[in-house]
This record gives C-alpha cells, structure tokens and sequence, in this order.
C-alpha cells in the first residue's frame, strides 16, 4: 500500500513514479458504489470497472454480452465513491475494435457520463489506430495483452497464453507499440512468468499482471474471485483472501432462522 499522505490522489503519473521507486501498483476490480468505497479506504491504487461485470454481476459466461451503457452505469455507480484511487474503465466488446472513430465515441462517453480518469481496451497492433484516436483526445489508455477475454471465441479456451515463441513474440511487439503510442500501462494477463519479467523490463511503463508472476510492476484479481464470492472459478493464479461465499450463505440462514422463529425482531428492533 502506498503512503496515503504522499499521494491524496494516484494519477497515471504517480503509477509511473510508483514503477521508478520500485513500489508495486495494488489494483482490484470494482462495480459498485458500496465495494469501491471499501476499496478506496483500504488504499488501493487502481480500481478496474472491468468488463468481468458481466460475469460476476450479470451471470453470463463471457465478457461479450455486457454494453456500453451498462459498462458506464457501473463506473458512475464506483466513481460516486471513489476519492483517490486511479479509475479504469474497460471499453466492452463491440466498441473499440475496427473503427477508431467508434473507438473515440465509447472513451468520451465513458469519461463524460461516468466520469472516469481513463480507460482499458484489449490487443496489440490491431487496434493501434483506435488507441491513438482516444490518446488524441487526452484520454488516457491502459492496453491489455495476453489472455484477452474477449477474444476467448478466437482462442477457444482460457488456458495461458503466449507459451510459444511466436505468440510470445507478438505480445512482446505489442507491448513495445502500446508504450510507443503513449498508453500509461499495460496489463498481462495469465502468460508465463518469464515473459512478463521480460515485458517488465523493457517496458517504462507499469506493467500490471493477472496470472503473470511476481515480476511485474503490479497486480491486479477480480474482487468477487480474491473475496470468495464466486466458488467454481479457481485458476492457479487466483489466492482467495476470505470464503465470503460460506460467509453470507451462513448469515442468511442465521436470519431465515430469526424470521422463521420470530427471534428476529426483538423488542429492542421494533418501534
Ligand atoms: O475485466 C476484468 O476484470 C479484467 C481483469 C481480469 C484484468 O480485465
């Protein structure tokens, strides 16, 4: 965590200064007005409005379905609550990809009706042309490389990426074109270890990994994953910091008890 007196707010700057010092970037995902405000105490750097809303929220099985109106509901909803974490907000599917100008529309939208401070798209070369659209118009982009959700129809599955020498040559070249482009950072997600140090290395930029080993400059996990929330999504890189599943399914059942028995209210929770 950082030192909260040094920095009242954490802007793609101090992410930079963070990577230079050597102090590693702490980021979660958030959807909600009542978990980012929980997020933002706690100190974390960067908090992404991801577009895994549409699995943890919305209970489909990819990221594709989820809007860009329902992206921007969720980021207002986190934006309300957030003072000094970095907000990143991901361009959905169908938004960015093959038309820089739509690519354009989607990140001013985002900035304007959620307010946020910049957003993430997923790939490399293929989508350079809308990544210096959004630049132009001082945006501020993260790229994202590696696993990419919602690509997950092309790859077929959600194994790791880039294990070979030519997929891992190309995210390497991407990585060099996003910096080259001016994206503030990079996020890895589930790629050998090796590689990402490599990327790491090379790169000025902070390098945020999922399933990317310890030699980043940062990591990132969905919250309801880390929480325990979610219970069948387990991959190697996931550490689950509470079982907050068996905790809430305990609570409700302590208060079906209450309300069944009529313990719940007592005389002290009536009027
Ligand atoms: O949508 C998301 O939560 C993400 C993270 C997995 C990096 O993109």
């Amino acid at each position: 965590m950082t030192d909260v007196s040094r920095y009242s707010k954490i802007t793609t700057h101090v992410l930079q200064e963070l990577k230079l010092r050597g102090e590693k970037i702490a980021m979660l995902t958030a959807y909600d007005y009542s978990m980012a405000q929980l997020l933002d105490e706690s100190g974390v750097e960067v908090i992404l409005v991801g577009d895994s809303a549409s699995n943890v929220m919305a209970g489909h099985t990819t990221t594709l379905p989820i809007t860009l109106d329902q992206m921007i509901y969720h980021a207002a909803s986190v934006m309300r609550a957030v003072k000094r974490a970095l907000v990143v907000v991901d361009l959905p599917f169908g938004t960015y990809q093959g038309n820089s100008i739509e690519a354009l529309n989607s990140s001013i939208r985002i900035m304007k009706e959620a307010g946020a401070n910049a957003v993430k798209l997923e790939g490399g070369k293929e989508i350079l042309e809308s990544i210096d659209r959004i630049l132009s118009a001082g945006i501020p982009v993260m790229g994202h490389l590696g696993l990419t959700p919602q690509s997950i129809h092309k790859f077929g599955t959600y194994i790791v990426r880039a294990t070979d020498k030519e997929e891992a040559g190309k995210l390497i070249d991407d990585a060099h074109l996003l910096e080259e482009a001016g994206c503030f950072s990079i996020i890895l997600e589930k790629i050998p270890a090796s590689l990402a140090k490599k990327v790491t290395s090379e790169l000025k930029i902070p390098i945020i990994g999922i399933g990317a080993g310890p030699h980043v400059d940062g990591q990132v996990l969905v919250l309801h994953d880390m929480l325990g929330i979610t219970q069948k999504f387990s991959p190697r890189f996931l550490r689950r910091y509470h079982n907050l599943s068996e905790e809430i399914k305990g609570s409700v059942k302590a208060y079906i008890s209450d309300v069944k028995s009529v313990d719940f209210p007592n005389e002290r929770e009536q009027y």
